[in-house]
């Protein structure tokens, strides 16, 4: 068969390991795989690349995708839709393998559900790590890596001035690396979208550990968490082709408020793109290849509008349909940080 492949939406590390397993796993099977650039955008314009053993040589522990990406919607663009069939027809294409988030993976489903389908199995890939019915997407455990590195580094910091260090990471309506970061590098606060917070709660908890005698605090916010009786920050409400705004800001409004309330030395830092890059962990190298192996299963089997997942250990698929909801962070996990706050 000839399966085409692409990656969308915000990038991260170890989609390359998840190329790479498409192509060998591909070849293994006597398929030939065709790279499709940049998202959506690839198989709109007819951009892509016959992929070989070549292409995907060394590019294992490689973050970003080197098939590009972009935030590009087909059904935001007339004649998108017809394009993209067309060119796939031409190509010879007869199942897509797209890596992405939500917003991909969406694309992918109603393709599947079209009067005359384009075929298509996901690969769950988003830091956010927020795609429900997989226990972890590509990319969330490098990213963690790097958020714990950074609040271990800013305890040292922040310890040494005696100050409050508010930090901002990812995570737009769920707050997984928040949650995770916060809880494997200590922090003191942990502030998530699920959850609207209190900016008194957040300052009586600093002036409490004051008077315990701990004179730093670390508090890790989520792009995405709400202070009671606000909307979320953003840095503008211009969207992106899947209505999306872009978020950021509240890091830095979060400590100029504890500062002004607490007259505490306060500083915020938003980790941003940091954790979108950098070399793959082990971990998610190993399931980006069970992953990309999985996906070229599902196609020989002919199992399409299917996402490949990790349950508990097992690598199995879900219906594309059950993995566009967003999972929240685990309430008892959520909890369970509270208790060292
Ligand atoms: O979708 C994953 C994500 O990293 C979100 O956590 C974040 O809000 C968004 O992408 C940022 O998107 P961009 O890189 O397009 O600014």
């Amino acid at each position: 068969m000839r399966i085409g492949i692409l990656t969308g939406g915000g990038d991260s590390s170890a989609i390359n390991a998840a190329i790479r397993a498409v192509v060998r796993r591909g070849f293994e099977g006597g398929h030939q795989i065709l790279g499709f650039k940049n998202g959506w955008a690839g198989p709109i314009n007819n951009d892509y690349v016959e992929m070989t053993d070549e292409s995907v040589s060394g590019i294992l522990p490689r973050g970003g995708t080197i098939l590009g990406t972009s935030r590009t919607n087909p059904f935001k663009m007339d004649g998108a839709v017809e394009k993209m069939r067309e060119n796939l027809k031409r190509a010879g294409i007869e199942a897509m393998i797209c890596i992405g988030g939500d917003d991909t993976l969406g694309v992918a489903h109603k393709l599947n559900h079209l009067d005359e389908p384009i075929l298509a199995i996901g690969i769950p890939q988003t830091i956010d790590n927020d795609i429900n019915g997989t226990d972890f997407a590509i990319g969330f455990q490098s990213a963690l890596l790097v958020a714990t590195d950074a609040l271990d580094r800013l305890h040292t910091t922040a310890e040494s001035h005696h100050r409050i260090i508010v930090v901002e990471v990812m995570g737009r309506d769920a707050g997984h690396v928040a949650l995770y970061a916060g809880l494997a590098g200590g922090a003191d606060t942990i502030l998530v979208p699920e959850h609207r917070f209190s900016i008194d709660d957040v300052v009586d908890r600093i002036k409490k550990r004051r008077q315990s005698g701990k004179t730093f605090s670390i508090i890790v916010v989520a792009e995405g968490a709400r202070p009671e009786g606000r909307e979320q920050i953003v840095i503008t409400e211009k969207t992106d082709a899947f209505g999306h705004v872009r978020l950021g800001g509240i890091g830095e409004y979060l400590a100029n408020v504890i500062e002004e309330r607490t007259g505490l030395e306060t500083r915020s830092m938003n980790l941003g793109h940091l954790l979108r890059g950098g070399v793959a962990s082990p971990f998610d190298r190993i399931i980006a290849t069970e992953f990309g192996v999985a996906a070229v299963e599902l196609v020989e089997k002919g199992e399409f509008d299917r996402m490949v997942a990790i349950q508990c250990g097992d690598v199995t698929s879900i219906p594309l349909e059950e993995a566009l909801t967003t999972r929240p962070v685990d309430e008892r996990v959520f909890r369970m940080a509270q208790l060292f706050f």
